[in-house]
């Protein structure tokens, strides 16, 4: 198999209370032993709450982070932080679009500047054939080739997202990382980005890596899911089979806690997850969902369950399975 990404055993750690000889004492476990592959064209939504090490993942991939053990292998070939000119290839092809347009597109600065940067840094375009360049891509993203005059906050919330999509496919890369693109966005708005963002990974054979809190973003958008806690992968596999036939506790209380509306327009949300997520710094013996987990078992104090193919598609970390 062909793979575009593949990513083996790959672990940040943070170190933190560093001391007076800056030799760290402790360390943050962000991402702790991840492995996992896109395929072309593939769309796989990562999920888990707030500091499960999302964005760490993401920042790992994108060569913004050196990973503290663990390889990235890109279309079959290693990725070495140290040889900036097989990175700066590399980075051509990974690019990223931020949850707020706002805050990542420059205010100052014109569409058709904000567009042409990464164009113009990586000598890509000549200037001469810059502007019909510009206005190829925004068109792309359903926005009118003139507008390219306009600043950023003379474009509504889903048009500067527009923007940075535009942005994001000027070096034609083959992998974007998603991360909460629609979470900042109006709800009228969300679902014609979500459109968008299809059509292009059609059109222009992308993957895409797509971070969200919303499930039913995931679920709409993506093949494939990966389910983070605490660093690791607890759960992967097909969306559909996960879907239908989650298995891991941490899986289900998420789902359950998807709102739904009943009969009579209220909105329910079910709390089917106690407790806090345990520190990144002391990870807990055994099983890292033990304390919040109904199932827990003598076991998951003791031994840290390792992530299993249950099927061909279906792949979960826990003791039960
Ligand atoms: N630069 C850093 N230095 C130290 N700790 C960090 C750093 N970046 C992230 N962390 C810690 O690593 C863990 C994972 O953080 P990360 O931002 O990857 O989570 P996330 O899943 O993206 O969360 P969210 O859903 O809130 O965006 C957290 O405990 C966070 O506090
Ligand atoms: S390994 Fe044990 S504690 Fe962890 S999720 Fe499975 S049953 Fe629950
Ligand atoms: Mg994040």
């Amino acid at each position: 198999m062909n793979y575009l990404l593949n990513t083996k055993n790959l672990k940040k750690y943070f170190p933190v209370n560093k001391n007076l000889f800056n030799k760290a004492s402790k360390y943050v476990h962000a991402v702790d032993d991840v492995s996992f592959s896109v395929e072309s064209k593939d769309i796989i939504g990562i999920v888990g709450e707030s500091g499960c090490g999302k964005s760490t993942l993401a920042q790992l991939i994108m060569g913004i982070y050196t990973p503290t053990s663990g390889t990235i292998e890109f279309e079959g070939k290693s990725i070495n932080l140290q040889n900036k000119r097989n990175m700066l290839a590399y980075k051509r092809n990974i690019q990223m679009v931020f949850q707020d347009p706002y805050w990542s597109l420059n205010p100052r600065k014109m569409a058709k500047d904000i567009i042409a940067e990464p164009m113009r840094v990586h000598k890509t375009v000549n200037e001469y054939d810059m502007d019909s360049e510009i206005q190829r891509l925004l068109n792309m993203v359903g926005i009118s080739g003139d507008r390219m005059y306009e600043f950023p906050h003379e474009f509504s919330g889903g048009e500067r997202q527009r923007i940075a999509i535009a942005r994001s496919l000027s070096l034609s890369p083959k992998l974007l990382i998603l991360d909460e693109p629609t979470s900042s966005i109006d709800t009228l708005s969300q679902a014609g980005i979500l459109n968008l963002l299809i059509r292009i990974r059609d059109e222009l054979n992308l993957s895409y890596l797509l971070i969200s809190h919303d499930l039913s973003v995931i679920h709409f958008m993506s093949n494939k899911i990966i389910v983070m806690y605490l660093g690791k992968i607890v759960e992967m596999g097909d969306v559909n089979e996960i879907f239908n036939n989650m298995l891991h506790p941490y899986t289900k209380a998420l789902m359950l806690a998807i709102p739904s509306i009943d009969s009579s327009g209220n909105i329910k949300k079910i709390e089917a997850l106690e407790g806090n997520v345990p520190s990144a710094i002391n990870i807990p013996k055994g099983c890292r969902f033990n304390a919040r987990c109904k199932d827990c078992m003598d076991i998951c104090v003791t031994e840290e369950p390792t992530l299993k193919k249950i099927d061909k598609n279906h792949s979960v970390a826990c003791h039960l399975y």
